[in-house]
């Protein structure tokens, strides 16, 4: 056997945790598979509480820096999350002392992705992330190396299971938005500040990283196009439906023409797609490479057990000495991207109108979608109720965006349109 190596770990929470007893409970197996005994030599977290771990063989720290820069690891995980800090200061000082870094962090890779894989690629250690894209399913090792022969043009994927959740648990109940959050807040599935998931920031994270990988592109978080699911109604989970739709927090990423288009906008997608049927918790990616084809992936993106998984597959390779470029090709080697302009991009519409039933209002509608060069696919109008408030549903056929915001613009505008119209993007994929 080689050297026993030694880890420390930076935040005991639910990924921490769970990272610790996934390796207490699988010592042999992962000695057998690497040929190194694995030891936790440290840890460290924000308050000295108990675990539901013994900790005795391990030397506590109070500053997760303090640890970083004095521990004697050979790895640190970083499991303490945001963006900047703490957790960044971790990182920088693990890779300053020559010790490789294992996070699950997205947020920060998302910002200082780059400019923190130059680093560790200086200091010739790893910056391994498996954990911080879709949990416990393996699918920065399944595009930087399972296909790693391919080139990529279109990666995409539910990337927040929370947001999943949300949408899945309204289309089964009929309920609305608000109540289901309250719901998946009270089961553990939402934070209690559910911004971050629900506004769609955190698979933005997630997005700009799978987007660095299957492109060889530097991390451009900026560029990602963000919108959450806040608006969805349950009116609209009921006509997606009638269409042949489910509506989901996609994360999209494809390389154009004019440049990189990345987004995370909620999509209707046809039912009879594979990512249509992947529900609740769950998360999926998608990839289309140039000689394997569509692959996708599936299963938990999130909790202690499956993030932990990832996390200690990033703990295998190091201690088999693997050491791979964090992005696929070295940091120096990355592209600077260049972001497709909104108004190249194409699609066709949903658009979920409150109007007033009488004579002309479609006619009005019409005119501002013709005088924009958009033609509807299909009008859906099922209440009638003659000078009262109905609602009117239009799809469109493929168009560029900006005329469709210049035409919601105008038919905001209109007498007869009691409320802000909603939007929503029709994918094919
Ligand atoms: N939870 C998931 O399912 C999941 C999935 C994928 C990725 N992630 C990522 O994994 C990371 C950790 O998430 P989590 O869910 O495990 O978070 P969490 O349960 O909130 O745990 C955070 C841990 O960090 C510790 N901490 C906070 N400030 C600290 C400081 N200044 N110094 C040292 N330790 C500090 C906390 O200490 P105390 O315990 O003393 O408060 C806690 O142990 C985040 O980057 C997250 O985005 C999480």
């Amino acid at each position: 056997m080689s050297e026993p190596l030694k880890i420390a770990i930076a935040g005991l929470g639910t990924v921490g945790t769970g990272t610790v007893k996934l390796i207490q409970d699988n010592l042999n197996v992962l000695a057998q598979r690497t040929g190194r005994e694995i030891s936790i030599v440290a840890v460290s977290a924000r308050s000295r509480k108990n675990r539901d771990f013994d900790m005795s063989s391990m030397t506590y720290y109070d500053d997760a820096v303090d640890m970083a820069e004095n521990c004697d690891a050979d790895v640190v995980m970083e499991l303490i999350g945001g963006s900047e800090g703490i957790a960044k200061e971790v990182v920088e000082v693990s890779i300053a002392k020559g010790r490789h870094v294992i996070t699950a962090n997205k947020a920060l890779l998302a910002h200082h992705g780059t400019e923190l894989a130059k680093l560790a690629e200086e200091a010739g250690v790893a910056l391994a992330y498996e954990a911080a894209v879709a949990g416990g399913i393996p699918v920065i090792k399944g595009l930087r190396e399972g296909l790693a022969a391919n080139s990529f043009d279109l990666v995409y994927g539910i990337l927040n299971g929370t947001c999943n959740f949300i949408l899945t648990n309204m289309r089964e109940t009929g309920r609305d938005f608000d109540e289901v959050l309250t719901e998946a807040q009270e089961l553990g599935y939402a934070e209690a500040d559910p911004s971050f998931d629900v506004d769609g920031v955190d698979a933005a994270h997630k997005l700009s990283l799978l987007s660095s990988v299957s492109f060889g592109t530097e991390v451009d978080f900026d560029a990602v196009y963000i919108e959450g699911i806040r608006n969805i109604s349950a009116l609209d989970i009921v006509n997606a439906e009638e269409l042949g739709y489910r509506i989901k927090l996609l994360g999209i990423a494809r390389k154009t023409e004019h440049g990189i288009d990345q987004r995370v906008h909620p999509c209707m997608v046809a039912k009879d797609q594979p990512i249509a049927s992947v529900e609740g918790v769950l998360n999926a990616v998608v990839c289309n490479g140039n000689h394997v084809g569509t692959t996708m992936f599936e299963g938990a993106g999130a909790g202690g057990g499956p993030t932990a998984s990832a996390v200690v597959a990033d703990l295998v390779d190091i201690a088999r000495g693997t050491i791979l470029p964090t992005f696929g090709v070295p940091a120096n080697a990355l592209a600077k991207p260049i972001a497709q302009p909104v108004e190249k991009r194409e699609g066709s519409y949903y658009l979920r109108l409150q109007v007033e039933d009488r004579p002309g209002v479609i006619a009005d509608i019409s005119n501002i979608l013709k005088d924009e060069d958009i033609s509807v696919k299909s009008l859906i109008q099922h209440e009638s109720n003659p000078g009262k408030s109905v609602p009117l549903v239009i799809t469109t056929q493929a168009t560029v965006e900006t005329a469709m915001n210049r035409s919601l613009e105008k038919i905001s505008q209109l007498d007869c349109v009691l409320e802000k119209p909603n939007m929503i993007r029709i994918v094919s994929l």
